[in-house]
Order: C-alpha cells, then structure tokens, then sequence
C-alpha cells in the first residue's frame, strides 16, 4: 500500500519522537549508571527463588540480599567436580578472612536425594559460610531455569545415577545481582574480585 503525502507528513514526526524517546532512554540509562558506579551491568542471570536451607527453613533471593554472595550448584553424591569446588571455595574464603561477609549458596540440582540434613552434613567439611539450599523439584527447576543451569540425571548402575551439570561459580553483588563468573582456580584473582564487590 502506497502512503498518501498526508500519512507520510504524519509518520515523520511520529518516528522523530520515536528516536528522541529512545535517545532519551539512553540518557537517563548512562545518567543512572554513573551516578551508582557499584552496579554491575544489567544481566538476563539470577532472580526470585524460593527454596529451603540446610537447617529447613524457607528462603528466597531476598533472605540473602546484604552480602556478597557465592552461587553454586551441584549434588552431594558428586563424585569430583562439586567437592574440588567447595574446597576451592573455601580456600577463598579464608583468604577473605574469617569476618569477610561474604556467603555461598550450594543449590542442589539433585532434591531428589539432597535432603536439607544430608546438605548439612555434607558440607560440615567446608567453611560455614557455605548454605545448603533444596526445595521441591518444580522450585529447584525454576531456580536452574533463572541461573541459566545445566543439568541432567545420568543413569549409572541399577537404580542408581548421577547428575551432569554446569560447575560455573555464581559472584552475585549484594542485591543478589549477578556480576560474573568467579575465577575460582585463580585463588587471588578471586579473592580480588570478591573484594571488589564487598
Ligand atoms: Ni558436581
């Protein structure tokens, strides 16, 4: 359909403000970043949760907000990836120093069997900054789902199998706002970037 003059004398301003709504937007976005530096940049990672900790008491996103915070999943039948992790971490976190208020999230992709007094145990071995979480699988699923998680059961033998699952460690701000992945080999360079975040 070919435009009249008239409709074309109408769209042209209409994309005109258009433009200068978006450059505008644009503004107001640089403008609100400068002014709060400690922001990390908009991410499609982390949000609501709403799960159980180690000691059974309901938790969301907002429970944590106020400290630095450590994401991390995996299960407790793991049988290398997600201990070497906890002890890295832990190694970080006694760099940090025992008052750094600095947490971690150890979040099940395994409910099925990770009990909150099965995390509890399990992770006794680590630093007691480290929080189990669990919950049902329909909430475990819309956790994975938020953080952008891989995860699959792998059947080993006979009734028994174990779980494939990405081992990425979650640096979250403290509005649980995701900034990174932390370097968790790199015990310094972790150490630093925590730091950085405090
Ligand atoms: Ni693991």
């Amino acid at each position: 359909m070919a435009l009249s003059p008239q409709r074309r004398h109408l769209l042209l301003p209409i994309a005109t403000l258009i433009v200068s709504l978006a450059l505008l937007a644009g503004a107001a976005w640089v403008t609100l970043s400068s002014r709060n530096p400690g922001a990390p940049p908009p991410s499609a990672i982390g949000g609501p949760f709403s799960l159980i900790d180690h000691d059974g008491r309901p938790v969301t996103d907002e429970t944590f907000k106020g400290e630095t915070t450590l994401v991390f999943f995996g299960f407790t039948h793991c049988p290398d990836v997600c201990p070497t992790t906890l002890f890295e971490i832990t190694q970080i976190m006694k760099k940090l120093g025992a008052s750094a208020k600095v947490r971690g999230l150890f979040v099940t992709v395994d409910p099925e069997r990770d009990t909150a007094e099965l995390l509890k145990n399990y992770l006794s071995s680590f630093d007691k900054r480290i929080t189990g979480l669990t919950g049902d699988r329909p909430a475990i699923d819309a956790m994975l789902k938020t953080y952008r998680v891989y995860s699959r059961k792998v059947p080993t033998e006979g009734e028994a199998y174990s779980m494939d699952h990405s081992a990425i460690v979650y640096l979250m701000d403290k509005q649980m706002r995701f900034v990174n992945a932390l370097p968790i080999q790199d015990a310094d360079r972790a150490v630093k970037e925590i730091q950085r975040w405090m």
